[in-house]
């Protein structure tokens, strides 16, 4: 169950690379996240692969977030240490708030599989209505991630869309 009422929440895509953008290299992240992402439930609406480009990856955020108003906003790439990984920067220019948890527990379960989990330095936040969490790059990394925080999407999004309801502990 992603949530508890019956609607039924969109999502948006993007990959930040700088080859995938030029079409050199395939996109297995962005494409393992549209395939998942609908199977648990949730309806794909726009996807976007941008170069490592901190301005272009805020008008790409917001553009999903304002213009086509998707509820839930997946990034993968750019948040490591490397010159060109500028995804949390750009995330400080679009989100109001942080939701530090998110991430802390994705880097803490992270840490059981790999050390390097630490090098990732990927945001989750709220602009809007919609919630924007950032993943790693590799197909691995995104795995590993995702299931980290799929199950709690549907319940952040009600609480982000103003559900009042009382929160029953699973
Ligand atoms: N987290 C998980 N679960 N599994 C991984 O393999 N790779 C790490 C880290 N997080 C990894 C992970 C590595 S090697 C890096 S450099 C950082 O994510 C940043 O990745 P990015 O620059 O592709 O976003």
């Amino acid at each position: 169950m992603i949530n508890q009422t019956e609607k039924r929440f969109s999502f948006g895509v993007i990959t930040m690379s700088d080859k995938g953008s030029r079409g050199e290299r395939e996109d297995t992240s962005g494409e393992y996240l549209k395939t998942t992402l609908t199977e648990a439930g949730f309806q794909l609406e726009a996807y976007r692969i941008v170069p490592d480009d901190r301005q272009t990856i805020v008008n790409t955020l917001i553009e999903f977030v304002d213009e086509i108003q998707v509820d839930l906003v997946v990034t993968t790439g750019g948040t490591g240490l490397s010159p060109s990984d500028v995804t949390p920067e750009a995330m400080c220019d679009v989100l109001k708030y942080e939701i530090p948890g998110m991430a802390e527990a994705m880097r803490s379960a992270s840490l059981a599989k790999t050390s390097r989990a630490m090098l990732s330095r990927g945001r989750a936040g709220v602009r809007g209505k919609s919630l924007i969490i950032n993943l790693p790059g590799s197909l691995k990394a995104v795995r590993e991630n995702l299931e980290v925080v799929l199950p709690v999407f549907g319940h952040a999004l009600e609480k982000i869309q103003g559900s009042t309801a009382d929160c029953g502990a699973e």
